[in-house]
């Protein structure tokens, strides 16, 4: 999969303003600075569609982008940022909570754990949740080259473990070296495939 052409469909603050179309969308979730933005800018050949940010929590609306007309990513605001108000984590789990539930056109979750780190709280409720419905997501460790090469094994086993979830299920990824980048699309075309012959 080589995505030529990308572009912003729409930055929504609510459901109201989700686009109508008949892309699949694979929905990025992660704590706020672990790297989606990177992740989709990395999937679309774009230095900085998606905007990234050195400010924690900064992508506050529900971002669509047009994946060469392939495929739409769907960047959530980050979970789990300390500095937004209580009202405002809130409204932004139900945010995720609604489109999880109601979004027909959703073809993969892909959850994002800082491959520095073990699973945060946080990342382990939302794990949870996922799988209590029915959702089983490609875990993604961001910012992959970090993580000197002889600490690799020990920090997949570290989210493999924070997860429960098997080691070979622990995509590492990195927005500078583009390691896991093709198995990423790959993983992500099997899952179109299966989505539009359903
Ligand atoms: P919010 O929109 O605030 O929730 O953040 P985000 O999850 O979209 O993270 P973003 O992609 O903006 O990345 C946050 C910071 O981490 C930026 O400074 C990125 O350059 C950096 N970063 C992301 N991915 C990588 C990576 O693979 N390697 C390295 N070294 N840095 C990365
Ligand atoms: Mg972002």
């Amino acid at each position: 999969m080589k995505i030529q052409e990308a572009s912003i469909i729409t930055s929504a603050v609510g459901p109201k303003h989700y686009p109508e179309h008949d892309l699949a969308e694979v929905l990025l979730l992660g704590r706020s600075n672990v790297g989606k933005s990177s992740f989709i800018n990395t999937i679309i050949n774009r230095k900085a569609l998606a905007r990234t940010s050195s400010q924690p929590g900064k992508t506050r609306t529900v971002n669509f982008y047009n994946a060469g007309d392939l495929f739409c990513f769907v960047d959530m605001p980050g979970y789990g940022y300390a500095k937004v108000s209580k009202r405002e984590r809130e409204s932004f789990q139900q945010m995720i909570g609604n489109y999880i539930e109601y979004r027909e056109n959703l073809a993969l979750v892909v959850q994002l754990i800082d491959f520095r780190h073990p699973p945060t709280k946080d990342d382990i409720s939302v794990h949870r949740w996922l799988e209590s419905e029915g959702i089983t997501p490609l875990v993604v460790a961001t910012k992959g080259d970090k993580v000197p090469k002889n600490q690799k094994h020990k920090h997949i086993a570290q989210i493999a473990q924070g997860l429960d979830i098997y080691e070979e299920d622990v995509l590492v990824f990195s927005k500078e070296t583009k390691e896991g980048k093709l198995e990423a699309e790959g993983i992500i075309e099997e899952v179109l495939a299966a989505f539009e012959g359903e």
